[in-house]
């Protein structure tokens, strides 16, 4: 028997196999492995065609960004979107994608650029419905309800090549090069790739909406991500009106900078000042809450990191945690037990990063570490303080990088004094404790804090 082609293509991962399995070695799948259609196969070798070399120095004609206005976008596109980029945006379905970018093209339009908006999941009276409820039915964006790449790139060549082509999803698109199904891996990468072509040819800026799976994944796209030049994500809670538009790669911008967007009853609205917003619900006195001063990008941002330590009565107790590394909060946890005397054996814990904010930062630690003792000694920690700085194994305190923008945003929003690592320079006016070791910072709060509850007793 002939060797048989890898046409078994994993829908999540894209790994090749020349049989069906249940599982997918690559990346523990399971039941992802689809049969598709064999590449084409090479033709017949041809003599090269020769092609002109050029020099890093030529003269581009256009300003090679155009900003849509929307300023959060813009931030994480890295200043605007660059003629000929190709960008993934990737989210939850029902996240807000198609409103986001009905928006992005909207904006475009009014400058007097070319938008075009092509739907491959929604009707075209959808699409107008929601500008309309969103109030840019005035608005020039060209629109159309299209599935096949070919076609769209060949009604596009016929005019000037638009400034921005939003292309609603990549996995509704198809193109005749390749011979499977809608939505399949081997379909996604042909129809990413004639668009990408199309995109360096033509120099339109194109983005690509790609769905997500459970885990957070790009599903089938994500094979894609290494094809384009940028790719975002759009995340929040479905229950919250906040969204964050992350960049997790850009070969044109930094990767660290989020945008911060409500939504609302009529649509996403740009929220300058998330500081605010994300403490807008604090509930002041009340134990187990501490303000972190973080840093996205080169944004200051203040959170509330909220902590609760309760009696367990599971042999093993829970460890929970929303918007923060699972194994940071196991890393606190057992410097907290091991350098000061703490023990959280016997109790749950959970920590919530309010707001839907999901924080990256080493420089948590301390602001988490603040807000697990106070909830177990039950002593609210002071409403005008906020904290920061990364905890190291041995239980010292470390100095974090951008001290200065932080305290500054927390004396903006009204904070008198922050608890921080030592050698951190303070604002006028600002007053600051530093802590060399966890230790000393456990030792102020207990000391204003009732004795822990012991397990199975009750407080009313
Ligand atoms: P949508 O942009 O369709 O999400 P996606 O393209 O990521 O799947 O957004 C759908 C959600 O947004 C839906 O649950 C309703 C909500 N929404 C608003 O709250 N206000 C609005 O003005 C719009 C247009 C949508
Ligand atoms: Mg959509």
């Amino acid at each position: 028997m002939a060797a048989r082609a890898q046409n078994f293509l994993c829908q999540s991962c894209g790994a090749a196999y020349p049989r069906w399995a249940g599982r997918c070695e690559a990346c523990g799948a399971w039941n992802t492995l689809v049969e598709e259609g064999a590449a084409v196969p090479a033709r017949f070798s041809r003599k090269g065609r020769l092609f002109v070399i050029e020099t890093l120095k030529g003269d581009s004609h256009d300003a090679p960004r155009v900003a849509s206005g929307i300023a959060e976008f813009d931030r994480v596109a890295g200043g605007g979107l660059v003629r000929g980029s190709v960008l993934l945006l990737g989210g939850d379905p029902g996240i807000g994608k198609s409103t986001l970018l009905i928006e992005v093209a909207a904006a475009f339009a009014r400058n007097d650029h070319r938008a075009v908006y092509i739907s491959g999941e929604e009707a075209v009276a959808q699409v107008r419905l929601r500008a309309e409820r969103l109030g840019l039915s005035e608005a020039p964006v060209e629109l159309a309800a299209e599935t096949s790449v070919e076609d769209i790139v060949a009604t596009l060549s016929q005019g000037p090549p638009p400034r921005l082509l939003v292309i609603d999803s990549i996995q509704t698109m198809w193109t005749q090069t390749v011979d499977s199904a809608p939505g399949t891996v081997t379909q996604v990468r042909g129809a990413a790739a004639e668009l990408i072509r199309y995109a360096k040819r033509s120099g339109a800026a194109i983005v690509l909406v790609g769905h997500v799976t459970k885990d957070g994944q790009i599903a089938g796209p994500r094979v894609v991500e290494h094809m384009v030049d940028a790719v975002m994500s759009f995340e929040g809670e479905g229950s919250q009106q906040f969204r964050i538009l992350r960049a997790i790669k850009n070969r044109f911008g930094p990767t660290d900078e989020i945008g911060v967007f409500e939504m609302t009853g009529a649509g996403l609205s740009e929220v300058a000042n998330p500081s605010a917003l994300f403490l807008s619900e604090r509930e002041l006195g009340s134990p187990g809450t501490a303000v972190f001063a973080g840093v996205e990008g080169t944004r200051p941002l203040l959170v509330e990191i909220q902590a609760l330590v309760a009696p367990s009565t599971l042999g093993t107790p829970r460890r929970a945690v929303v918007g923060w590394d699972q194994s940071r909060l196991s890393m606190v946890l057992a410097v907290l037990e091991a350098h000061c005397g703490v023990r959280f054996s016997g109790y749950d814990v959970y920590l919530n990063v309010a707001g839907g904010l999901r924080i990256q930062e080493p420089a948590a630690d301390l602001a988490a570490a603040a807000a697990l003792v106070s909830s177990l000694s039950h002593a609210p920690l002071p409403a005008d303080a906020v904290y920061f700085g990364e905890i190291s194994l041995s239980g010292t305190v470390r100095p974090v990088p951008q001290s200065a923008a932080r305290l500054k945003e927390a004396q903006k929003l009204g904070f008198a004094r922050a608890i921080v690592p030592e050698r951190t320079d303070a604002p006028d006016g600002f007053s600051l404790s530093s802590v060399g070791a966890l230790s000393s910072l456990v030792a102020d709060i207990a000391r204003d804090g009732k004795p822990p509850q012991r397990r199975g007793s009750r407080e009313d």
